[in-house]
C-alpha cells in the first residue's frame, strides 16, 4: 500500500471509532424490537414483544396543540419509545412543545440526545450554554430550525404576544430530560439548604422560597 492509502485507512478507522462514540443510542441488531413496556426484564432499552402491529409505530399525539395553562406556560408532548413502542432500539424520537405568550421551557438538558427544533408557529428566543459557559442564542421564527447539542443546558422562551409551537427531533429513543431548577430545588428527598445557599451564594430564606415555588403540586 502507498503511504497515502495507509493514511486513508487510518482516517476511516478513526471515523468508525469516533462514530461509535458520537451515535447517541446503540445500533440495532434486528429489523424491529417493539418495546414491551410491561415486561419485567431489565436491559439497556426495553425487551421486545412478539405480537406487533402497525399501531406500534404510530402516534397521533403531536397533531394538536396542548394546553399551556401551567406554571411555566409551556407543555412538552413527548413522542418517545414510551408513546411509540416501535422506536425501541431505533435511536430517534420526537416531541411537540406548545408555549403560551411569555411561556418558557426552562433551562434543562437531555443526557442522551442532541435536539433539533423546527418552529411551527410563533417566535422563540432559544439558547444553549457550553461547558465553557458560552451562550449561543437566537430568535427563531416559523419554518426555522435551531440545534441543542447533546447534554448541554438549553431553553426556549416565547417572548411574543401570540402562542408558539415547535416540533422537535432527538437522536435517542428516550432522550431523558433534567430541568436544572427542578433538579436542584424540587428533588425528592430535597437537596439540603446548605448545598444550595453555598452554591447560589444566597440565604436560606431565598432557597426556601424557590423550593416552595417549585414544589410538585399536590
Ligand atoms: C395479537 O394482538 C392482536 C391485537 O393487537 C390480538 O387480536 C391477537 O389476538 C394477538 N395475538 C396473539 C397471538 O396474542
Ligand atoms: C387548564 O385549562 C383547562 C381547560 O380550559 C382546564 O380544564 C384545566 O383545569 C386548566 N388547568 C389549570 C392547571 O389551570
Amino acid at each position: 500500500m502507498a503511504t497515502s492509502d495507509y493514511g486513508l485507512v487510518i482516517a476511516m478507522m478513526m471515523a468508525i471509532f469516533l462514530a461509535s462514540f458520537i451515535s447517541a443510542d446503540p445500533d440495532l441488531l434486528q429489523d424491529v424490537c417493539v418495546a414491551d413496556l410491561s415486561s419485567g426484564v431489565k436491559l439497556n432499552g426495553f425487551a421486545c414483544k412478539s405480537n406487533i402491529s402497525s399501531d406500534d409505530f404510530f402516534f397521533a399525539g403531536l397533531a394538536k396543540p396542548a394546553l399551556t395553562n401551567n406554571t411555566f406556560g409551556a407543555t412538552v408532548t413527548s413522542a418517545s419509545v414510551q408513546q411509540i413502542n416501535g422506536l425501541n432500539t431505533l435511536g430517534v424520537s420526537m416531541a411537540r412543545i406548545d408555549y403560551a405568550p411569555g411561556g418558557i421551557n426552562p433551562p434543562h438538558t437531555h443526557p442522551r440526545a442532541t435536539e433539533i427544533v423546527y418552529v411551527l408557529e410563533g417566535e422563540l428566543d432559544v439558547g444553549f450554554i457550553t461547558t465553557e459557559n458560552k451562550l449561543f442564542s437566537k430568535t427563531i421564527k416559523v419554518g426555522e430550525i435551531f440545534t441543542f447539542p447533546r447534554g448541554l443546558i438549553h431553553y426556549q422562551l416565547n417572548s411574543g404576544k401570540v402562542p408558539a409551537a415547535v416540533i422537535v427531533g432527538f437522536n435517542s429513543q428516550l432522550p431523558g430530560t433534567q430541568r436544572v431548577a427542578n433538579a436542584l430545588f424540587a428533588s425528592s428527598p430535597t437537596v439540603e439548604d446548605v448545598v444550595l445557599t453555598k452554591t447560589f451564594q444566597v440565604g436560606t430564606k431565598e432557597v426556601e422560597k424557590i423550593k416552595s415555588r417549585l414544589a410538585p403540586k399536590k
